[in-house]
């Protein structure tokens, strides 16, 4: 919750839109693909900067509900770019002292790969160093949607209360429920939207939309990104001191 006071100048929990893969590519003539190839070095590189800069969560959006709508072709490429993921970089994750979750409906993914998002949460579960969540099929507005219904249920059964449901309530019937709400988000590629990403815990987060397309955004593109953050004053609805 916010406290209503000036917040330290690195940001704990970064959330990331990583936007401009596919126009990356098309600059080079490559396949959207290979944009999104060059997509996943850059989370690790950015994985690996987290802890040197302070950041204690790193959210990243990986793949919308809206993407389903992409060709197939393109779809099936990103979910092997995520088996990859999670099959050849679970040890390092480990090693690294780092704890992945995700968050998003997983019902419509391949059994293989939420087999594997379950043994990378297994696997992870340890880790204290950074704290990784991987957005996958996930909207706001489905998260939203999704609490409601949680709490109705629980209202109908008469488990709960309709007058206990208030914001605490809410937020913990999120996919986000035991993770702090966002202090920065950042956009890459120049766009500048939220393209429903994180709605109701960005409530107070602040905006950078970084210039780079996300395979260009590199430790000095992350740096200066928290750096903008950093001169940002945070007054959460309050007058500044
Ligand atoms: C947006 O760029 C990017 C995505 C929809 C996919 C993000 C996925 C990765 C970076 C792959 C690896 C992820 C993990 C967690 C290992 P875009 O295709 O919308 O770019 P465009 O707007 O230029 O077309």
């Amino acid at each position: 919750m916010p406290d209503g006071s000036r917040t330290r100048p690195t940001p704990r929990h970064v959330a990331i839109v990583m936007d401009g893969n596919g126009r990356w590519a098309a600059n080079r003539g490559l396949a959207r693909l290979e944009g999104h190839r060059r997509g996943a070095d850059a989370v690790r590189r950015v994985v690996e900067a987290c802890p040197d800069f302070g950041v204690e969560t790193l959210t990243l959006f990986a793949f919308s509900t809206e993407n389903w709508s992409r060709p197939p072709s393109e779809i099936s490429g990103l979910m092997t770019l995520f088996r990859r993921y999670l099959r050849r970089d679970a040890a390092e994750l480990v090693e690294k002292g780092v704890r992945v979750r995700f968050i998003g409906d997983r019902a419509p993914l391949a059994p293989d790969i939420r087999a594997l998002m379950e043994s990378v949460e297994a696997q992870t579960v340890g880790g204290e160093r950074l704290t990784v969540v991987i957005a996958i099929n996930y909207g706001g507005r489905a998260d939203i949607a999704r609490a409601a219904r949680r709490l109705a249920a629980e209202v109908a059964s008469g488990r709960r209360a309709a007058d206990d449901i208030d914001e605490a309530a809410f937020g913990a019937a999120l996919f986000t429920a035991d993770v702090a709400d966002p202090d920065l988000v950042i956009r890459t590629s120049g766009e500048q939207r939220i393209s429903n990403f994180l709605l109701w815990q960005a409530a107070y987060a602040e905006f950078v939309f970084a210039p780079e397309f996300w395979p260009d955004f590199d430790r000095d593109a992350f740096a200066r990104a928290l750096s903008a953050y950093g001169a940002r004053e945070r007054r959460f609805g309050a007058l500044a001191e």
